[in-house]
């Protein structure tokens, strides 16, 4: 630790690392015996879909290059890393027995992590549901819901020895969106009620991992990482408080509340019995759910949602969508990522932490994803390696808003960035980087960015200056 207090100095115990996941680093997509996931599938099928035709196989490849990358977060300062368990890969048939060459993949990835003084956080489902799951009918089947509850029973069992925080989801509403609301990940249906289903179907599978989690008795702790995005009204009068609390409800709080509250909030379920679209529940499915409350919860904050009334009126005899109930717009003079569209509103970060202080009785938290995707990145290429001073202004901004909710009471106990190594994005494939560390993808050469030296720094002496 330096002798000197940095001017933003973070606890000596906080979490600095950054979070990725099996199916966007792990390659070997087909190989080590592992079954295609949804991704495999439809990369298969239609492979126009994804940029420049560059599938799930292109990666990182983790599987083959875990020992170098260890080797890399070390030295850029991490004392935690998030990645995922590919639930294809560990029970290709997703249900029955682990294959033992994958148990022993990730054994040995764990081991190295614990060795290099590295905590590992294990999250069991990350967009990557396995095709022989998806063939029943994914989500919207129950009978899936119970093969990923004795799948996360086989990981707790297999690594719950070593994992002391496990997720259950990452971005558990994005499979929803993607899937079954806007047709940006496979299946792509287009039907509110078929995503609601599928939302509550993923709390149960929550839930039902979070109920084998204790019977383990393996200790540590459980949580789930959800994706907030606050959303903020374009005026204080009636109609657009009104948009921004649906908003609110249906992208936010459809699963913080049942996260940290153990139940859905009673103005969701009406909103949904209103227009038709509750999905169907059996008895003993609340119960179930109010044992699904979290011990941590993880943040991936990227942008705010602005909202406003809808000043369009809706088809009523078209079908539902969130779209009845709000507008998006975007808010002149805004910090925007020039590449992707998206708006950079560091403060979001300390509204979301207070808010959880103030309303959710200030829950175990950590930031679990936060990061800036650069396209064409390699134009910042300086004597062989990027310079992304505006990496490192994103990071040290929201750090300085995560510094002072935790001056302010917030129980937040760690950063990481996403993502430790430029890596494959869905549809996007390479189109944005978003690593501490570049890829050359032909090469498979590895080389830190200035953010990555920044980092390290800023890890090692648990905080920065201006
Ligand atoms: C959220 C997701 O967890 C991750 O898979 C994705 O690549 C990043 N955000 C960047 O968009």
């Amino acid at each position: 630790m330096g002798d000197n207090l940095m001017q933003y100095q973070f606890p000596d115990d906080f979490w600095w690392g950054s979070a990725s996941s099996a199916p966007q680093t792990e390659g070997e997509s087909l190989g080590g015996a592992k079954s295609p996931t949804v991704w495999d599938h439809w990369f298969a099928l239609q492979p126009g879909r994804f940029f420049q035709q560059v599938g799930p196989q292109d990666t990182s490849t983790f599987y083959r290059h875990w020992r170098e990358d260890i080797a890399l977060l070390k030295q850029t300062g991490h004392n935690s890393f998030r990645t995922s368990i590919s639930w294809a890969r560990l029970i290709p048939d997703g249900r029955g027995d682990a294959n033992p060459q994958a148990a022993a993949f990730y054994n040995q990835v764990i081991d190295e992590l614990l060795a290099q003084g590295i905590t590992p956080f294990i999250n069991l489902f990350h967009f990557d549901m396995p095709m022989a799951m998806q063939a029943l009918g994914g989500w919207e089947n129950r009978q899936v819901v119970d093969a990923y509850a004795d799948y996360a029973a086989v990981c707790f069992e297999l690594f719950g020895d070593r994992v002391r925080h496990w997720f259950t989801f990452n971005e558990p509403i994005v499979p929803v969106e993607g899937g079954y609301l806007y047709d940006f990940h496979y299946p792509n249906v287009v039907d509110f009620k078929r995503a609601a289903t599928v939302a509550y179907h993923t709390m149960l599978a929550h839930a039902s991992a979070v109920r084998h989690f204790r019977k383990s008795g393996q200790g540590g702790e459980i949580g789930i990482i959800l994706n907030l995005t606050p959303s903020y009204p374009r005026s204080q009068h009636p109609a657009d408080l009104a948009a921004a609390n649906h908003a609110d409800l249906l992208f936010n709080r459809s699963f913080l509340d049942p996260a940290l509250r153990g139940h859905y909030p009673e103005e969701l379920i009406a909103l949904l019995k209103r227009y038709g679209q509750l999905p169907a529940s059996q008895p003993g499915d609340d119960e179930l759910l109010s044992g699904g409350i979290v011990d941590l919860l993880g943040i991936n904050y990227y942008q705010p949602r602005r909202v406003q009334c809808r000043i369009n009126q809706v088809n009523p005899d078209s079908p539902f969508m969130p779209e009845w109930l709000f507008d998006h717009y975007q808010m002149p003079g805004r910090k925007m990522n020039p590449w992707r569209g998206w708006e950079i509103y560091e403060r979001g970060v300390y509204d979301i932490l207070t808010n959880l202080r103030d309303n959710y009785h200030n829950p175990r938290c950590y930031i679990s994803e936060n990061g800036m995707g650069v396209e064409d990145e390699l134009r910042f290429l300086r004597n062989g390696s990027i310079e992304d001073d505006y990496r490192i202004d994103f990071v040290r901004e929201h750090l300085i808003w995560v510094h002072r909710a935790l001056a302010e009471g917030s129980r937040c106990l760690g950063y990481h960035i996403w993502t430790f190594i430029d890596n494959w994005s869905w549809t996007n494939a390479y189109k944005n980087r978003y690593g501490l560390v570049q890829l050359d993808l032909a090469t498979q050469r590895r080389t830190v960015k200035k953010s990555g030296r920044w980092f390290a720094d800023a890890a090692r002496n648990h905080g920065f200056d201006e």
